[in-house]
């Protein structure tokens, strides 16, 4: 049987095919694909596949080509910066923030084991960190910056710009997990003084399984080796590249570089009018606010409602949301958001909160339709609560 359809506002999460991905994805499948290290014409031409997918990547992020090493997604990528980063320096100080990613946070954890200094900043009551505070965690002798570009439960975006300046200043690298980011805000890699940036081309509507790191060429930045063998691009990470993924990504990053400039405005108009109506609700309030947040993003907080019933209600009811409680992660873990709590917000309105992030078949019809839901819902639970 098959699921029933249910409204999709989980692009975090992961966002359905672009078109022309499974296209250009099944060219590859379907051809030749030889191994792209092979000397022979079927080689170079499965070599030349993967040079015009990194053409498209490298443009949406203003890098050279050759600059990316291709992996398995953003955790990977986030594992080789970091890991590669200290392990090539012999150790050091990273500085980061504690509402990052689990994949950043826990090979922090991981590397401070081994004996790294490891500074996590906090943040403000709207997801920022306070820029003077990383200066000065900086100055400490730091090896390493990392700081996500866009919270992937609140869609919060760090002033990278800003960070980089002052990484740059200091002669510090910085590493940006561009999860959330890539093809939604801009990113220009030389502008912001990005040393190190992680992608992932699931969340662009490329495949799942795929990912990059962009590693800056000019000054060279060292990054020690985490997956060892072949020698495959440059002995930074071996192993057979997967011709039809990498096509994939490639055409999913052309397909974000062509409709962003549209896409966003009308992302952000989309996700304010449901803001507006789910404002009007008694007792939500949103997490994060105005211009800091990217355009797909809402997350709110609802008062007197139960957050696993409410979460159940909402994607086990009729029209089904297709929505998340925090990241889909910490929500297996059963845990109330580690972000919100960074914000200030008590356990209680981080456990009772809803991430609804937007895409590209999100219209007026869906969100007026999950605004409605969501009124209905929580009228429910507060009649059934209140009864009780
Ligand atoms: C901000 C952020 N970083 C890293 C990741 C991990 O990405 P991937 O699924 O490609 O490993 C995600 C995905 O959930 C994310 O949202």
């Amino acid at each position: 049987m098959s699921a029933p359809a249910a409204i999709y506002l989980d692009h975090a999460a992961t966002a359905p095919l672009a078109p022309g991905v499974g296209s250009a994805m099944w060219r590859v499948l379907d051809g030749a694909d030889a191994n792209p290290s092979s000397a022979h014409a079927p080689g170079r031409a499965a070599a030349a596949a993967i040079d015009a997918a990194a053409e498209a990547l490298a443009a949406l992020i203003g890098a050279p080509p050759e600059a990316l090493v291709w992996t398995s997604g953003a955790t990977e990528s986030i594992n080789l910066a970091l890991k590669g980063a200290v392990g090539f320096a012999g150790g050091g100080h990273v500085v980061s923030v504690v509402t990052e990613h689990h994949a950043t946070l826990d090979t922090l954890d991981v590397l401070e084991r081994g004996g790294t200094r490891v500074t996590r900043l906090g943040v403000d009551g709207e997801g920022r960190i306070d820029l003077e505070a990383l200066d000065a965690a900086i100055a400490d002798e730091a090896t390493l910056v990392s700081v996500m570009h866009v919270n992937n439960e609140t869609g919060v975006i760090q002033d990278i710009p800003a960070i980089g300046a002052l990484c740059a200043a200091r002669g510090v690298p910085l590493h940006v997990d561009a999860a959330q980011s890539l093809g939604r805000e801009r990113i220009d890699v030389a502008a912001m003084n990005i040393a190190l940036l992680s992608m992932s081309a699931h969340k662009i509507g490329g495949p799942k399984g795929i990912g990059a790191l962009y590693v800056r060429r000019r000054p060279r930045l060292g990054l020690a080796a985490q997956i060892h063998g072949g020698g495959q691009q440059g002995g930074l990470r071996s192993g057979t590249l997967a011709g039809h993924q990498i096509a994939g990504f490639g055409a999913a990053a052309d397909h974000a570089r062509a409709v962003r400039e549209a896409e966003q405005p009308r992302l952000a108009a989309l996700r304010d009018r449901l803001a507006q109506r789910l404002s009007a609700i008694d007792g939500v309030t949103r997490n994060g606010s105005g211009a800091h947040v990217a355009a797909p993003f809402l997350n709110v907080s609802v008062a007197g409602v139960h957050g696993d019933a409410l979460l159940t209600g909402l994607t086990e009811g009729v029209p089904a949301l297709a929505v998340a409680s925090g990241a889909a992660c910490s929500a297996a873990k059963g845990q109330s958001s580690y972000v919100l709590r960074a914000m200030g917000r008590s356990p209680r309105e981080a456990g009772a909160s809803v991430r609804f992030s937007l895409g590209a078949a999100t219209d007026v019809a869906a969100v007026d339709a999950a605004a409605a839901r969501f009124a209905e819902e929580v009228a429910r639970l507060r009649a059934l609560a209140s009864a009780a």
